[in-house]
C-alpha cells in the first residue's frame, strides 16, 4: 500500500496539476503511563506513533487557506483576516491554530492543499492533536517562523481548549510536537521538560482499540479535573504534583472518599510515572510492564475512567504469557489500551488477543504494533 505520504502527495497532483511545495506531517500517540496527570503538572510517558496526519500544500497569494479533506471528501476554507466559528467542525481545528498563532504574534500566509490521516478519530490516540500539529507545521512552511516545539504544542493547546473548545492538558500536543523516533518522552508538564527513553531491545508497543468510541466523556474529564483542584487546594498546593507520598499519607484523612481516590490515582501515578522511566532506561521490560498494569488498577477503581470494554480488552492481554503489562490509555472510557509485549511473540499476540475479545464482547477490534516515530515534520518538495 501506498505510504500517506506519496497518497497526500499524488492527490495535491491530480487536484492542482502540480507538485506540492511542501508536505506536513504530525503524528499520534500512544501514552505508555501517566494518565490523567498532565493537568496536575505532572509526569507522563507517552510515545509518538507511525500513524498521523499529512498535509501537501503549497503557498498561495492573500490570507486565504484552502484544505481538502481526501478521508472526508470534504472541502472548506477560511479568511486569516477574519475567521468565524462557523464551518464544518473538522476546519476548526485548523482555523484554531490559524488563531492562536495571530494571538502569538505570529504573521501568517495562505495556502491550499489536500490532507489526509490515518489516526482513527475518538479514539483516544489524539488524532485532534496530530491535526493542530500538522496545521502548526503548514503554517510555518509558508509563514517562515521559528518551530519551537513546546511552544507550538502550547499554541495547539490554546487552539483546542480556547476555539474548539475542549479543555484538555498538555500531554498530546506536547508528544506530537516533540516525539522521537525508537523512544518515548518523560514530559515534566509543569516545566515541558522532556527527556527521551529508549523502548527496550526485546518489547513491543501494541494498541488495542476497543471499537468502542467515547461518548459524552468530555463532562466526566472536566469533572475529575475539578475534582484534583479540589484536592489540591485541601493539601494547599498549586497541584496535585506538590504532594509527596508521605504528605498524602500523613494529611489525607479527612478527605471525602471520591476525592481521596482521584487524589491518590494521581499522586501514585506520578511516582509509578517516574519509576517506569527509571525501567525503561535500565532496559526492564517486566518491570516497566508491572507498572503500567498497577496504573490501569488505580485508572479503574481509583480515578475511575475505564469502562467494561477496556477492562475487558486488558484483561485479555493479561491473559496472554508474553504480555508484559497492559493498561487503558487516554482519557478513558472507550478507545485504546496498550500492552507491552514481547516482541518476538507479537504476531501470536495479536491473534490471541483479538480472538478473545471478540469472544468475550462480539466485537471486532483493532490490534496492532506501533512503532514510536518523530514529532511533526515539514518535508520541502520543489521549489
Ligand atoms: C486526554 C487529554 C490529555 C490527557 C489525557 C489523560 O488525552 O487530551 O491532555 O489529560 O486525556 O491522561
Amino acid at each position: 500500500t501506498m505510504s500517506l505520504h506519496s497518497y497526500v502527495v499524488q492527490a495535491f497532483q491530480d487536484r492542482f496539476g502540480q507538485p506540492p511545495a511542501f508536505v506536513a506531517r504530525a503524528p499520534g500517540r500512544v501514552n505508555l503511563i501517566g494518565e490523567h496527570t498532565d493537568y496536575n503538572d505532572g509526569f507522563v510517558l507517552p510515545m509518538a506513533i507511525d500513524r498521523g496526519i499529512w498535509i501537501a500544500l503549497r503557498p498561495r497569494s492573500g490570507p486565504v487557506v484552502q484544505i481538502h479533506s481526501l478521508d472526508l471528501d470534504s472541502t472548506a476554507s477560511f479568511a486569516l483576516d477574519s475567521m468565524r466559528h462557523e464551518s464544518a467542525g473538522w476546519v476548526e481545528y485548523l482555523q484554531g491554530v490559524a488563531w492562536a498563532l495571530q494571538e502569538a504574534g505570529h504573521s501568517l500566509s495562505g495556502w491550499e492543499g489536500v490532507m489526509a490521516g490515518n489516526v482513527p478519530r475518538g479514539a483516544g490516540l489524539s488524532s485532534s492533536a496530530a491535526l493542530e500539529l500538522a496545521t502548526a507545521r503548514a503554517f510555518q512552511a509558508v509563514s517562515g517562523f521559528p518551530w519551537d516545539p513546546p511552544a507550538m504544542a502550547l499554541l495547539g493547546q490554546k487552539a483546542e481548549s480556547q476555539w474548539v473548545g475542549v479543555n484538555c492538558g498538555i500531554m498530546d500536543q506536547m508528544i506530537s510536537a516533540a516525539g522521537e523516533a525508537d523512544h518515548a518522552l518523560l514530559i515534566d508538564c509543569r516545566s515541558l521538560a522532556t527527556t527521551s527513553v529508549p523502548l527496550p531491545a526485546d518489547a513491543a508497543v501494541v494498541v488495542l482499540d476497543t471499537a468502542t468510541r467515547r461518548g459524552l466523556v468530555d463532562s466526566a474529564y472536566n469533572e475529575r479535573r475539578a475534582q484534583c483542584e479540589a484536592a489540591a487546594a485541601y493539601f494547599g498546593v498549586p497541584a496535585l504534583r506538590d504532594v509527596t507520598g508521605e504528605r498524602f499519607a500523613a494529611k489525607a484523612g479527612r478527605l471525602d472518599d471520591v476525592t481521596y481516590r482521584r487524589a491518590r490515582h494521581v499522586i501514585s501515578e506520578n511516582a509509578r510515572t517516574l519509576a517506569a522511566a527509571e525501567a525503561m532506561r535500565a532496559g526492564d521490560a517486566v518491570e516497566l510492564g508491572r507498572l503500567m498494569d498497577d496504573s490501569h488498577v488505580s485508572l479503574r477503581d481509583d480515578f475511575e475512567v475505564s469502562g467494561p470494554a477496556l477492562n475487558h480488552m486488558v484483561e485479555c492481554a493479561w491473559e496472554e504469557p508474553s504480555c508484559y503489562g497492559a493498561r487503558m490509555t487516554g482519557a478513558g472510557f472507550a478507545g485504546c489500551a496498550v500492552a507491552l509485549v514481547e516482541a518476538a511473540s507479537v504476531e501470536t499476540f495479536v491473534a490471541r488477543v483479538a480472538a478473545r475479545y471478540t469472544a468475550r464482547t462480539d466485537r471486532t477490534p483493532a490490534v496492532y504494533l506501533c512503532r514510536a516515530s518523530a514529532g511533526a515534520s515539514t518535508v520541502h518538495e520543489v521549489g
